[in-house]
């Protein structure tokens, strides 16, 4: 493996995989590939030290996926890097357990991933890439300490946070993305606040808002689901979470997928139960046992299509989708809990006429994980997280984070590292006869 340094040495053999972005994605790879003896790879990381979505780090937020869908588990029990492992290491194995949590708080999980940061040799933080470019045979990474040469690499740099183009210009103190939330909602002075997204990061700001010692008079929630959506997170459902329901959804064309996806979105991207009863629970104290004046409204079924400045504040114009009226809203302050996407990372502009995009401007991504790019073959460049339309919802959440990560090992080293044969999957979601596994990501390797 290669040593603990930051290999921006020019004489430095090229890496076999260099990694842009430590979040939860290649720190699982990262993980993986400590017991794998024969790989070169190393990740660079902007940020000065492991930190998870610190802007969403609000009181109280939980898990929305089980613990044992950690960093490692799924693919390999065994490994050091677990989430049992570092509950052991840290003495309060006994002392989770009786907590009975019914969800992890996001705190411990995120505990748990800069546990494992602090340990890994091949990570470097404070190292963010610059620039990416392709010479003869290797990609060469810009780093502020100098060059880093690598036949892979490996994408891992998140997606980005969704800023509604009609925002752009009001971006600041006062009109922010949630991913800004945990550092600018104590300083925020508003009596009145639009929050603007009906997710999960919209619920939590909420929840937040309604439970902060603010001067808040009126708050306003907009949703453009139909209703303040509950995650669905019952047992059939979730097997949209699952390697095989992975296999079965790379048959799809394009269009299948699409509707796949839809039918899917709230697996994983609505409210979690304990946030709506939170927030419900929470609208009912205010109102009938504390008498404490804050004007609550819920608007579901609305689309905020415009925002102007008004002389104190905000006008925001909105369609009501239910019965199709258009309205007027106020605030002084406006919270974005508009979603994130994935974009290729700025680095990458160098690169970006070789790779292959979709008519929907998406980067066409392999059923191994690689972009599709005009260069040599045996140069990939895979993207974890990336793929949520090519791979099927659960491309964007942790719960198979490992099970990818273990896949782009096997791709990666040309072979079987990992025992990655599918389960028999208890929902038949391929035509009778139709063999998942055969067609889609075994041929590959
Ligand atoms: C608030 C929040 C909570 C979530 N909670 C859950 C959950 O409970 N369960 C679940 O299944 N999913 C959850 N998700 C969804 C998903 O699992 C997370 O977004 C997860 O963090 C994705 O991991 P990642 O490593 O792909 O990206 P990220 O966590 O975004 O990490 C990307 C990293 O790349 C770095 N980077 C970017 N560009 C560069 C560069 N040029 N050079 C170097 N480094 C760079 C960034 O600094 C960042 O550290 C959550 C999402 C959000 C927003
Ligand atoms: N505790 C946790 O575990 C936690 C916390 C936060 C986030 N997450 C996860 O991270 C992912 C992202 O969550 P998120 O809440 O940030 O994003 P999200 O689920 O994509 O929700 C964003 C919402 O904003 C809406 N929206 C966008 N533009 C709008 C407009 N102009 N007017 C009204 N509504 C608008 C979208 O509407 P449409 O639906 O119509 O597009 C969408 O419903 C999810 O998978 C979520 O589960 C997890």
């Amino acid at each position: 493996m290669v040593a603990n340094n930051d290999r921006t040495s020019p004489a430095s053999e090229a890496l076999d995989l260099a990694g842009i972005g430590i979040g939860p994605s290649n720190l699982s790879l990262a993980s993986l590939l400590d017991g794998v003896g024969n790989v070169r790879a190393h990740f660079y990381e902007s940020r000065a030290s492991f930190d998870w979505h610190p802007g969403m780090m609000l009181p109280d937020v939980e898990l929305q996926s089980s613990y044992l869908k950690d960093l490692v588990t799924p693919v390999m029990p065994t490994s050091p890097w677990s989430f049992i492992s570092y509950l052991v290491a840290h003495k309060r194995l006994y002392a989770f357990l009786n907590a009975h949590y019914e969800a992890v708080p996001r705190r411990e999980f995120a505990q748990y991933l800069a546990w494992v940061a602090g340990q890994l040799k091949n990570l470097t933080f404070e190292r963010p890439v610059r620039e990416v470019t392709f010479d003869k045979d290797q990609f060469l990474l810009r780093l502020d300490s100098g060059t880093v040469s690598a036949r892979n690499l490996v994408l891992g740099t998140g997606t980005t946070p969704f800023v509604p183009s009609w925002a752009t210009p009001f971006l600041g103190e006062k009109c922010f993305h949630n991913s800004q939330a945990k550092h600018r909602l104590p300083g925020l002075k508003a009596s009145r606040i639009a929050v603007i997204g009906g997710g999960q990061s919209g619920g939590e700001v909420v929840e937040a808002l309604l439970n902060s010692k603010s001067t808040l008079k009126e708050l306003n929630w907009f949703s453009r689901r139909h209703n303040f959506e509950p995650i669905n997170d019952t047992a059939f459902s979730n097997q949209v979470f699952s390697p095989e329901y992975v296999y079965a959804y790379l048959n799809l064309n394009n269009d299948q997928k699409l509707e796949a996806l839809k039918a899917s979105i709230l697996t994983s991207d609505g409210l979690s139960i304990s946030t709506i009863n939170a927030i419900y629970r929470r609208l009912y104290s205010l109102r009938y046992l504390e008498n404490r004046n804050i004007e609550a409204k819920l608007s579901p079924n609305r689309d905020v299509i415009q925002v102007e400045a008004d002389k104190d504040g905000y006008r925001l114009i909105v369609r009501n989708r239910f019965d199709g009226g258009v309205e007027v809203a106020h605030a002084d302050a406006i919270v974005l809990a508009t979603g994130y996407q994935f974009r290729l990372p700025d680095a990458f502009a160098g690169l970006q006429e070789r790779i292959q995009f979709d008519r929907n401007n998406r980067a066409v991504l392999n059923n191994d994980y690689c972009l599709s790019w005009s260069g040599p073959k045996q140069n990939r460049i895979f993207a974890q997280n990336a793929g949520r339309h090519s791979h099927g919802i659960a491309d964007s959440q942790l719960s198979l984070m490992a099970w990818r990560s273990a896949h782009i090992i096997n791709a990666l080293l040309g072979g079987d590292h990992f025992d990655l044969e599918p389960h028999d999957s208890q929902v038949n979601w391929l035509s009778t006869g139709h063999d998942a596994m055969s067609q889609s990501m075994a041929v590959d390797y």
